[in-house]
């Protein structure tokens, strides 16, 4: 009974919120990754992820948006209800989009659709003082949090783009504060983004949960990276933080095998994907 059906013939055990904190405390890189259908997932699972988020970015790198605003609960089911069907062994998160997440019963409703309909295992949401309230509410209901500090994409047209947060050192006391707070309303996970080293290591060192960066440094418990830009599929302009791992490799899950490599042996990110 508590063996999953598509579990059986695994040769270790599929990632749980368990698995995640042990590797923190045994400084294990956490290699993360996003996906919005079945086939990606399918190889970002072989590629031997360990976890995998439904984000919000589908808004651009999918329905060609220029922010993840127009996003809705219907799209992040329809995504991670791909994702799931792909994966075996990664740890399933789907973002909560904007404006799905404003009291704590809405936010509790839409958490219940997404692990019910789309089969999340938690559910991510862009945090703040605004959602500590709401942090409490869906650990209080056994809901497993994600909280996303720093550069918070959903918030774009109220800070007037998107940039490294934290750079000023009250901005950074304060995003420590949040991590420590969300950690204590019962966040089981928290994701960095766009912030200098140093702030991703004050906040990694601050709380006992897992702390997954994008553009935070190296000294975060793992990293994630967009999809379609670790494969070099976005055009233009991409972060200071992205690699391209299809350089110099001849498929989509050999790029995405030495993606999760480099992360376990911390050759990823180097100085120049840094924000110091
Ligand atoms: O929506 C997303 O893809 C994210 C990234 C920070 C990983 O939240």
């Amino acid at each position: 009974m508590y063996t999953q059906l598509q579990h059986r013939d695994l040769p270790e055990p599929p990632v749980n919120i368990g698995t995640l904190r042990k590797m923190k405390a045994d400084g294990v890189p956490i290699a993360c990754l996003t996906a919005y259908d079945a086939s990606f997932a399918l190889l970002v699972d072989t590629a031997g992820t360990d976890l995998v988020l439904v984000g919000d970015s589908l808004g651009m790198v999918i329905q060609g948006h220029g922010t993840t605003v127009p996003v809705t609960v219907a799209d992040i089911i329809y995504h991670t209800r791909a994702v799931a069907r792909g994966l075996r062994r990664s740890f399933l998160v789907a973002d909560m989009p904007f404006m799905s997440y404003t009291t704590p019963d809405q936010a509790l409703h839409n958490a219940v659709l997404l692990m019910q309909e789309g089969g999340a295992m938690m559910i991510k949401l862009e945090s703040g003082e605004g959602q500590f309230e709401i942090v409490e509410h869906l650990a209080r209901h056994d809901i497993p949090v994600c909280a996303h500090l720093g550069l918070k994409p959903q918030s774009v047209h109220k800070i007037g783009g998107f940039r490294v947060q934290g750079r000023d050192p009250e901005a950074a006391r304060q995003m420590v504060g949040a991590a420590k707070r969300l950690e204590e309303c019962g966040a089981d996970i928290v994701l960095l983004e766009c912030v200098p080293n140093e702030v991703g290591q004050a906040v990694t060192e601050a709380v006992g949960i897992p702390v997954i960066g994008i553009g935070a440094g190296p000294q975060v418990d793992g990293q994630i990276l967009v999809l379609y830009d670790i494969l070099g599929i976005t055009q233009g302009r991409v972060p200071r933080f992205v690699r391209n791992f299809m350089q110099g490799l001849d498929s989509p899950l050999a790029a995405l095998t030495a993606y999760v490599q480099a992360v376990k042996d911390r050759s990823y990110p180097a100085p120049e994907h840094c924000f110091s």
